[in-house]
Protein backbone atom coordinates (compact mmCIF):
# COMPACT_ATOMS: atom_id res chain seq x y z
CA UNK A 1 0.00 0.00 0.00
CA UNK A 2 1.87 3.40 -1.14
CA UNK A 3 0.79 6.85 -0.91
CA UNK A 4 -1.40 8.05 -2.84
CA UNK A 5 -2.38 12.08 -3.71
CA UNK A 6 -4.74 13.62 -1.21
CA UNK A 7 -8.47 13.04 -2.53
CA UNK A 8 -9.45 16.29 -4.52
CA UNK A 9 -5.58 16.92 -5.26
CA UNK A 10 -3.77 15.81 -8.71
CA UNK A 11 -0.49 15.08 -10.00
CA UNK A 12 0.55 17.33 -13.46
CA UNK A 13 2.82 14.83 -14.96
CA UNK A 14 5.56 16.09 -17.85
CA UNK A 15 2.84 15.65 -20.79
CA UNK A 16 0.10 17.79 -19.03
CA UNK A 17 2.77 20.34 -17.68
CA UNK A 18 3.82 21.61 -20.99
CA UNK A 19 -0.12 22.69 -21.29
CA UNK A 20 -0.12 24.14 -18.59
CA UNK A 21 3.07 26.21 -19.09
CA UNK A 22 1.57 27.17 -22.42
CA UNK A 23 -1.50 28.40 -20.59
CA UNK A 24 0.56 30.31 -18.40
CA UNK A 25 2.45 31.98 -20.69
CA UNK A 26 -0.60 32.96 -23.06
CA UNK A 27 -2.44 34.31 -19.56
CA UNK A 28 1.02 36.45 -18.68
CA UNK A 29 1.45 37.71 -22.21
CA UNK A 30 -2.42 39.57 -22.03
CA UNK A 31 -2.20 40.40 -18.77
CA UNK A 32 0.74 42.43 -19.73
CA UNK A 33 -0.67 43.55 -23.22
CA UNK A 34 -3.80 45.20 -20.92
CA UNK A 35 -1.12 46.72 -18.78
CA UNK A 36 -1.69 44.36 -15.54
CA UNK A 37 1.45 43.52 -13.15
CA UNK A 38 2.34 40.35 -11.23
CA UNK A 39 1.71 40.25 -7.72
CA UNK A 40 2.26 37.37 -5.90
CA UNK A 41 1.10 36.69 -1.94
CA UNK A 42 1.41 33.37 0.24
CA UNK A 43 -0.74 30.63 0.29
CA UNK A 44 -1.95 31.08 3.68
CA UNK A 45 -3.25 34.03 5.81
CA UNK A 46 -4.69 35.35 8.68
CA UNK A 47 -8.00 33.14 8.72
CA UNK A 48 -10.36 36.33 9.48
CA UNK A 49 -8.98 38.07 6.36
CA UNK A 50 -10.83 35.60 4.46
CA UNK A 51 -13.94 35.37 6.95
CA UNK A 52 -14.25 39.23 6.45
CA UNK A 53 -14.09 39.27 2.99
CA UNK A 54 -15.66 36.87 1.32
CA UNK A 55 -18.11 36.53 4.05
CA UNK A 56 -18.92 33.61 7.32
CA UNK A 57 -22.73 32.73 5.81
CA UNK A 58 -20.93 31.91 2.33
CA UNK A 59 -20.21 28.02 1.50
CA UNK A 60 -16.58 29.08 1.17
CA UNK A 61 -15.94 30.27 4.58
CA UNK A 62 -18.80 28.11 6.32
CA UNK A 63 -17.53 24.59 5.47
CA UNK A 64 -14.90 24.69 2.81
CA UNK A 65 -11.27 25.84 4.34
CA UNK A 66 -8.76 24.44 5.08
CA UNK A 67 -7.76 26.45 8.42
CA UNK A 68 -5.22 25.03 11.44
CA UNK A 69 -3.73 26.31 14.10
CA UNK A 70 0.26 27.19 13.85
CA UNK A 71 2.27 26.39 16.92
CA UNK A 72 2.02 30.11 17.53
CA UNK A 73 -1.49 29.54 18.15
CA UNK A 74 -2.78 31.43 15.68
CA UNK A 75 -5.69 30.51 13.09
CA UNK A 76 -4.61 30.39 9.43
CA UNK A 77 -5.94 29.34 6.61
CA UNK A 78 -4.66 27.71 2.93
CA UNK A 79 -6.38 30.34 0.76
CA UNK A 80 -9.67 29.84 -0.98
CA UNK A 81 -9.12 32.22 -3.57
CA UNK A 82 -6.86 35.08 -4.20
CA UNK A 83 -8.94 38.84 -3.99
CA UNK A 84 -8.84 38.82 -0.36
CA UNK A 85 -5.17 38.52 0.06
CA UNK A 86 -4.55 41.04 -3.01
CA UNK A 87 -6.13 43.90 -1.57
CA UNK A 88 -4.51 42.79 2.01
CA UNK A 89 -1.27 43.12 0.20
CA UNK A 90 -2.62 46.11 -1.44
CA UNK A 91 -3.32 47.54 1.81
CA UNK A 92 -0.26 46.00 3.51
CA UNK A 93 2.34 47.91 1.15
CA UNK A 94 -0.02 51.12 0.40
CA UNK A 95 -0.13 50.62 -3.30
CA UNK A 96 -2.30 53.19 -3.52
CA UNK A 97 -0.65 55.65 -2.23
CA UNK A 98 2.46 55.12 -4.95
CA UNK A 99 -0.49 55.12 -7.76
CA UNK A 100 -4.46 56.10 -7.40
CA UNK A 101 -5.13 53.42 -10.10
CA UNK A 102 -3.67 50.00 -9.61
CA UNK A 103 -3.75 46.70 -12.14
CA UNK A 104 -2.62 43.50 -10.72
CA UNK A 105 -2.61 39.89 -11.85
CA UNK A 106 -1.71 36.64 -10.60
CA UNK A 107 -1.77 32.67 -10.94
CA UNK A 108 -1.21 30.05 -8.79
CA UNK A 109 -3.56 27.41 -6.40
CA UNK A 110 -6.45 27.97 -4.25
CA UNK A 111 -7.87 25.44 -1.69
CA UNK A 112 -11.62 24.52 -0.91
CA UNK A 113 -12.88 21.69 1.00
CA UNK A 114 -15.45 20.98 -1.44
CA UNK A 115 -16.70 17.75 -2.68
CA UNK A 116 -14.62 16.87 -5.76
CA UNK A 117 -15.87 15.92 -9.20
CA UNK A 118 -15.04 16.43 -12.87
CA UNK A 119 -13.99 20.72 -13.13
CA UNK A 120 -14.16 20.63 -9.31
CA UNK A 121 -11.11 19.68 -6.97
CA UNK A 122 -9.81 20.61 -3.50
CA UNK A 123 -6.82 22.07 -4.92
CA UNK A 124 -7.60 23.99 -7.75
CA UNK A 125 -5.81 26.75 -10.05
CA UNK A 126 -6.99 29.96 -11.05
CA UNK A 127 -5.46 33.28 -12.86
CA UNK A 128 -7.08 36.40 -11.77
CA UNK A 129 -6.86 40.12 -12.09
CA UNK A 130 -7.75 42.79 -9.99
CA UNK A 131 -8.04 46.99 -10.49
CA UNK A 132 -8.05 49.34 -7.33
CA UNK A 133 -9.41 52.75 -7.32
CA UNK A 134 -11.79 53.43 -10.69
CA UNK A 135 -15.28 53.36 -10.75
CA UNK A 136 -15.63 54.28 -13.93
CA UNK A 137 -17.62 51.45 -15.60
CA UNK A 138 -15.16 51.58 -18.61
CA UNK A 139 -12.99 49.74 -16.16
CA UNK A 140 -16.05 46.99 -15.85
CA UNK A 141 -15.65 46.80 -19.63
CA UNK A 142 -11.99 46.19 -19.60
CA UNK A 143 -12.00 43.55 -16.78
CA UNK A 144 -14.89 41.67 -18.93
CA UNK A 145 -12.93 42.18 -22.26
CA UNK A 146 -9.60 40.76 -20.68
CA UNK A 147 -11.30 37.91 -19.53
CA UNK A 148 -12.95 37.06 -23.01
CA UNK A 149 -9.64 38.30 -24.40
CA UNK A 150 -7.58 35.20 -22.69
CA UNK A 151 -10.07 32.78 -23.35
CA UNK A 152 -10.43 33.28 -27.09
CA UNK A 153 -6.92 33.53 -27.52
CA UNK A 154 -6.19 30.33 -25.14
CA UNK A 155 -8.72 28.63 -28.19
CA UNK A 156 -11.81 28.45 -26.52
CA UNK A 157 -15.20 29.53 -28.39
CA UNK A 158 -18.21 28.64 -27.10
CA UNK A 159 -18.70 30.55 -24.09
CA UNK A 160 -20.58 32.76 -23.07
CA UNK A 161 -20.85 35.96 -20.98
CA UNK A 162 -23.37 36.31 -17.85
CA UNK A 163 -23.68 40.22 -16.62
CA UNK A 164 -26.24 41.07 -13.77
CA UNK A 165 -25.87 44.45 -11.51
CA UNK A 166 -26.30 43.12 -7.47
CA UNK A 167 -26.47 46.67 -6.69
CA UNK A 168 -25.00 48.46 -3.72
CA UNK A 169 -25.24 48.93 0.01
CA UNK A 170 -27.66 52.06 -0.42
CA UNK A 171 -30.11 49.58 -3.19
CA UNK A 172 -29.87 45.81 -1.87
CA UNK A 173 -31.31 45.88 1.72
CA UNK A 174 -34.39 46.79 0.41
CA UNK A 175 -34.57 44.73 -2.48
CA UNK A 176 -33.48 41.66 -0.11
CA UNK A 177 -36.35 42.02 2.46
CA UNK A 178 -38.78 41.68 -0.79
CA UNK A 179 -36.69 38.84 -1.77
CA UNK A 180 -36.95 37.13 1.74
CA UNK A 181 -40.92 38.53 2.01
CA UNK A 182 -41.53 36.82 -1.80
CA UNK A 183 -40.14 33.42 -0.19
CA UNK A 184 -41.04 33.19 3.11
CA UNK A 185 -44.68 32.88 1.68
CA UNK A 186 -43.51 29.52 -0.56
CA UNK A 187 -41.25 28.16 1.55
CA UNK A 188 -43.23 24.74 1.64
CA UNK A 189 -42.57 24.67 -2.11
CA UNK A 190 -38.64 25.16 -1.65
CA UNK A 191 -35.62 22.75 -0.71
CA UNK A 192 -34.92 22.41 2.46
CA UNK A 193 -31.45 23.54 1.52
CA UNK A 194 -33.15 26.74 0.09
CA UNK A 195 -34.95 26.98 3.71
CA UNK A 196 -31.58 26.99 5.59
CA UNK A 197 -30.29 29.78 2.52
CA UNK A 198 -33.44 31.79 3.53
CA UNK A 199 -32.12 32.34 7.17
CA UNK A 200 -28.35 32.76 6.42
CA UNK A 201 -27.62 33.76 3.20
CA UNK A 202 -31.01 34.31 1.14
CA UNK A 203 -30.06 35.16 -2.00
CA UNK A 204 -27.80 32.11 -2.81
CA UNK A 205 -31.45 31.00 -3.42
CA UNK A 206 -30.87 32.32 -6.62
CA UNK A 207 -28.17 29.87 -7.31
CA UNK A 208 -30.18 26.59 -6.71
CA UNK A 209 -30.08 23.92 -9.57
CA UNK A 210 -33.50 22.28 -7.97
CA UNK A 211 -36.10 22.52 -10.71
CA UNK A 212 -39.00 23.40 -7.91
CA UNK A 213 -37.32 26.27 -6.50
CA UNK A 214 -36.07 27.37 -10.30
CA UNK A 215 -40.36 27.46 -10.87
CA UNK A 216 -40.50 29.08 -7.46
CA UNK A 217 -38.06 32.30 -8.38
CA UNK A 218 -39.64 33.03 -11.21
CA UNK A 219 -41.93 35.60 -10.52
CA UNK A 220 -39.48 37.09 -7.47
CA UNK A 221 -38.30 40.45 -7.60
CA UNK A 222 -34.89 40.61 -9.16
CA UNK A 223 -32.16 43.39 -8.09
CA UNK A 224 -32.13 44.59 -11.16
CA UNK A 225 -35.39 46.20 -10.68
CA UNK A 226 -34.45 47.79 -7.85
CA UNK A 227 -31.22 49.17 -8.57
CA UNK A 228 -30.58 53.22 -7.40
CA UNK A 229 -29.84 55.89 -10.57
CA UNK A 230 -26.53 55.38 -9.39
CA UNK A 231 -25.95 51.54 -9.76
CA UNK A 232 -28.71 51.56 -12.56
CA UNK A 233 -27.01 54.38 -14.70
CA UNK A 234 -23.43 52.36 -14.11
CA UNK A 235 -25.28 49.35 -15.55
CA UNK A 236 -26.62 50.91 -18.41
CA UNK A 237 -23.30 52.59 -19.00
CA UNK A 238 -21.55 48.58 -18.81
CA UNK A 239 -24.24 47.57 -21.12
CA UNK A 240 -23.65 49.91 -23.66
CA UNK A 241 -20.02 49.93 -23.83
CA UNK A 242 -20.01 46.20 -24.24
CA UNK A 243 -22.36 46.44 -27.21
CA UNK A 244 -19.81 49.20 -28.70
CA UNK A 245 -16.89 46.41 -28.64
CA UNK A 246 -19.82 43.84 -30.03
CA UNK A 247 -19.12 41.80 -26.71
CA UNK A 248 -22.26 39.51 -27.07
CA UNK A 249 -23.64 38.80 -23.18
CA UNK A 250 -26.87 37.71 -21.68
CA UNK A 251 -28.39 39.61 -19.07
CA UNK A 252 -29.22 37.20 -15.91
CA UNK A 253 -31.19 38.68 -13.48
CA UNK A 254 -30.41 35.87 -11.30
CA UNK A 255 -26.81 35.63 -11.30
CA UNK A 256 -25.50 35.98 -8.14
CA UNK A 257 -21.77 35.36 -6.76
CA UNK A 258 -20.79 32.66 -4.29
CA UNK A 259 -18.83 35.71 -2.02
CA UNK A 260 -20.11 38.39 -0.46
CA UNK A 261 -17.96 41.31 -1.03
CA UNK A 262 -19.71 41.90 -4.55
CA UNK A 263 -21.71 45.53 -5.60
CA UNK A 264 -22.67 46.55 -8.70
CA UNK A 265 -21.22 44.23 -11.86
CA UNK A 266 -20.96 40.63 -11.23
CA UNK A 267 -20.55 38.70 -14.43
CA UNK A 268 -19.46 34.76 -15.31
CA UNK A 269 -18.40 33.25 -18.40
CA UNK A 270 -19.88 29.86 -19.05
CA UNK A 271 -18.68 26.53 -21.05
CA UNK A 272 -21.74 24.48 -22.13
CA UNK A 273 -19.01 22.03 -22.60
CA UNK A 274 -18.53 21.53 -18.96
CA UNK A 275 -21.81 19.46 -17.37
CA UNK A 276 -22.48 20.98 -13.99
CA UNK A 277 -19.28 23.32 -12.82
CA UNK A 278 -19.63 24.91 -16.03
CA UNK A 279 -18.35 28.38 -15.11
CA UNK A 280 -15.05 29.00 -16.43
CA UNK A 281 -14.41 32.57 -15.03
CA UNK A 282 -16.48 34.46 -12.73
CA UNK A 283 -15.72 38.14 -11.11
CA UNK A 284 -17.70 41.75 -10.07
CA UNK A 285 -17.20 44.87 -8.65
CA UNK A 286 -16.31 44.94 -4.92
CA UNK A 287 -16.36 48.93 -4.39
CA UNK A 288 -16.67 48.05 -0.15
CA UNK A 289 -14.13 45.52 0.24
CA UNK A 290 -10.96 47.68 0.75
CA UNK A 291 -12.76 50.10 3.17
CA UNK A 292 -14.43 46.66 5.26
CA UNK A 293 -10.49 45.75 5.31
CA UNK A 294 -8.99 49.19 6.77
CA UNK A 295 -8.52 50.67 3.98
CA UNK A 296 -9.81 54.12 2.37
CA UNK A 297 -12.61 53.83 0.55
CA UNK A 298 -11.26 52.79 -3.01
CA UNK A 299 -13.78 50.98 -5.73
CA UNK A 300 -12.20 47.78 -7.16
CA UNK A 301 -13.19 45.52 -9.72
CA UNK A 302 -11.53 41.80 -10.69
CA UNK A 303 -11.70 38.32 -12.11
CA UNK A 304 -10.41 34.92 -11.73
CA UNK A 305 -10.48 31.84 -13.93
CA UNK A 306 -10.35 27.86 -12.99
CA UNK A 307 -7.39 26.54 -15.21
CA UNK A 308 -8.58 22.97 -14.72
CA UNK A 309 -11.76 23.96 -16.01
CA UNK A 310 -10.21 25.42 -19.46
CA UNK A 311 -8.15 22.96 -19.61
CA UNK A 312 -11.25 20.40 -19.53
CA UNK A 313 -12.73 22.10 -22.25
CA UNK A 314 -9.68 22.42 -24.10
CA UNK A 315 -9.03 18.37 -24.15
CA UNK A 316 -12.14 17.77 -25.20
CA UNK A 317 -12.21 19.91 -28.59
CA UNK A 318 -8.87 18.27 -28.54
CA UNK A 319 -7.72 22.07 -28.57
CA UNK A 320 -4.33 21.45 -26.91
CA UNK A 321 -1.22 22.22 -29.03
CA UNK A 322 0.92 18.70 -29.36
CA UNK A 323 3.25 19.35 -26.82
CA UNK A 324 6.31 19.11 -28.72
CA UNK A 325 9.64 18.47 -26.54
CA UNK A 326 11.64 17.29 -29.15
CA UNK A 327 15.21 17.17 -27.95
CA UNK A 328 18.33 18.55 -30.53
CA UNK A 329 20.82 15.71 -29.69
CA UNK A 330 20.82 12.34 -28.15
CA UNK A 331 24.37 11.13 -27.65
CA UNK A 332 24.57 7.71 -28.11
CA UNK A 333 27.78 6.37 -26.68
CA UNK A 334 29.29 3.03 -26.25
CA UNK A 335 32.33 2.22 -24.15
CA UNK A 336 33.93 4.26 -21.02
CA UNK A 337 36.10 5.96 -23.07
CA UNK A 338 32.98 7.56 -25.49
CA UNK A 339 30.80 8.03 -22.74
CA UNK A 340 34.05 10.45 -21.05
CA UNK A 341 34.37 12.35 -24.36
CA UNK A 342 30.22 12.50 -24.87
CA UNK A 343 30.06 13.61 -21.41
CA UNK A 344 32.02 16.95 -22.30
CA UNK A 345 30.30 17.00 -25.49
CA UNK A 346 27.58 16.98 -23.88
CA UNK A 347 28.35 19.69 -22.01
CA UNK A 348 29.61 21.53 -24.98
CA UNK A 349 26.10 21.67 -27.01
CA UNK A 350 24.67 23.12 -24.03
CA UNK A 351 26.58 25.83 -23.64
CA UNK A 352 25.57 26.26 -27.46
CA UNK A 353 21.67 26.12 -25.85
CA UNK A 354 21.08 23.14 -27.48
CA UNK A 355 18.91 20.65 -25.57
CA UNK A 356 20.52 17.22 -25.66
CA UNK A 357 20.82 14.50 -23.58
CA UNK A 358 23.36 11.59 -23.16
CA UNK A 359 22.43 7.43 -22.08
CA UNK A 360 23.48 6.69 -18.35
CA UNK A 361 22.33 3.49 -18.08
CA UNK A 362 24.63 1.62 -20.14
CA UNK A 363 22.47 0.40 -22.78
CA UNK A 364 23.17 -0.77 -26.09
CA UNK A 365 23.55 0.96 -29.22
CA UNK A 366 20.14 -0.62 -30.64
CA UNK A 367 18.40 0.76 -26.96
CA UNK A 368 19.45 3.89 -27.18
CA UNK A 369 18.98 4.57 -30.92
CA UNK A 370 15.08 3.10 -29.51
CA UNK A 371 15.36 5.68 -26.28
CA UNK A 372 16.24 8.79 -28.64
CA UNK A 373 13.50 7.76 -30.86
CA UNK A 374 11.12 7.66 -27.76
CA UNK A 375 12.32 11.51 -26.30
CA UNK A 376 11.79 12.64 -29.99
CA UNK A 377 15.48 13.31 -30.85
CA UNK A 378 16.01 15.43 -33.69
CA UNK A 379 19.68 14.06 -34.37
CA UNK A 380 21.72 11.56 -32.56
CA UNK A 381 24.90 11.74 -32.26
CA UNK A 382 26.72 8.27 -32.28
CA UNK A 383 30.07 7.37 -30.62
CA UNK A 384 31.67 4.16 -30.36
CA UNK A 385 35.49 2.66 -31.23
CA UNK A 386 35.24 3.38 -34.31
CA UNK A 387 34.51 6.83 -33.89
CA UNK A 388 36.66 7.94 -31.03
CA UNK A 389 39.71 6.11 -33.54
CA UNK A 390 38.50 9.22 -36.36
CA UNK A 391 38.04 11.72 -33.62
CA UNK A 392 35.05 11.96 -35.56
CA UNK A 393 31.18 11.16 -34.16
CA UNK A 394 28.69 9.91 -36.38
CA UNK A 395 25.56 12.20 -36.85
CA UNK A 396 22.37 10.89 -37.87
CA UNK A 397 19.15 12.89 -38.92
CA UNK A 398 16.63 11.25 -37.74
CA UNK A 399 13.97 12.92 -39.61
CA UNK A 400 15.71 11.82 -42.90
CA UNK A 401 17.99 9.29 -41.69
CA UNK A 402 21.00 11.25 -43.49
CA UNK A 403 24.36 10.41 -41.78
CA UNK A 404 27.45 12.69 -41.58
CA UNK A 405 30.24 13.34 -39.44
CA UNK A 406 30.99 15.19 -36.55
CA UNK A 407 34.10 16.61 -35.29
CA UNK A 408 34.60 15.60 -31.35
CA UNK A 409 38.54 16.40 -31.53
CA UNK A 410 38.27 19.10 -29.22
CA UNK A 411 36.99 16.86 -26.41
CA UNK A 412 39.50 13.78 -26.48
P1 LIG B 1 -15.01 32.13 -7.80
O1 LIG B 1 -16.25 32.20 -8.63
O2 LIG B 1 -15.15 31.56 -6.45
O3 LIG B 1 -14.43 33.60 -7.72
O4 LIG B 1 -13.91 31.30 -8.58
C1 LIG B 1 -13.51 31.65 -9.89
C2 LIG B 1 -13.31 30.42 -10.74
O5 LIG B 1 -12.43 29.50 -10.09
C3 LIG B 1 -14.56 29.59 -10.98
O6 LIG B 1 -15.33 30.14 -12.01
C4 LIG B 1 -13.98 28.25 -11.35
O7 LIG B 1 -13.58 28.24 -12.71
C5 LIG B 1 -12.74 28.17 -10.49
N1 LIG B 1 -13.01 27.33 -9.30
C6 LIG B 1 -13.61 27.70 -8.15
N2 LIG B 1 -13.66 26.66 -7.30
C7 LIG B 1 -13.09 25.60 -7.92
C8 LIG B 1 -12.84 24.23 -7.57
N3 LIG B 1 -13.16 23.74 -6.38
N4 LIG B 1 -12.23 23.44 -8.48
C9 LIG B 1 -11.88 23.93 -9.69
N5 LIG B 1 -12.09 25.21 -10.07
C10 LIG B 1 -12.69 26.03 -9.21
C11 LIG B 1 -13.31 33.95 -7.05
O8 LIG B 1 -12.50 33.17 -6.62
C12 LIG B 1 -13.11 35.45 -6.95
N6 LIG B 1 -11.84 35.69 -6.25
C13 LIG B 1 -13.13 36.11 -8.30
C14 LIG B 1 -12.88 37.58 -8.24
C15 LIG B 1 -11.70 38.21 -8.36
N7 LIG B 1 -13.78 38.50 -7.95
C16 LIG B 1 -13.20 39.68 -7.92
N8 LIG B 1 -11.93 39.54 -8.15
Amino acid sequence: MGFKAIYGTRDLLPEQAIRWQQLEEKVRQIMTLYNYQEIRTPIFEATELFARSIGEETDIVSKEMYTFTDQGKRSLTLRPEATASVVRAYLEHNLGKISPFVKLYYIGPMFRQERPQKGRYRQFHQYGAEALGSLDPLVDVEMIQLSVKILEDIGLEHFTLHLNSIGCDKCRPAHRQLFINFVRGREEEICSDCRVRLDRNPLRILDCKNEECIQVLKDAPMMKDYLCPECREHFDMVKKSLEGLNTKYVEEGGLVRGLDYYTKTVYELKSPLLGAQDTLCGGGRYDLLVEELGGEKTPAIGFSAGIERILLVLESKKKTAPADKRIDYFIAAMGNEAQEVAFRLLDHLRSKNKICEMDYLNRSLKSQMKEANRQRAKAVLIIGEEEIKKQKATRRNMHTGDEDEYDISEFM
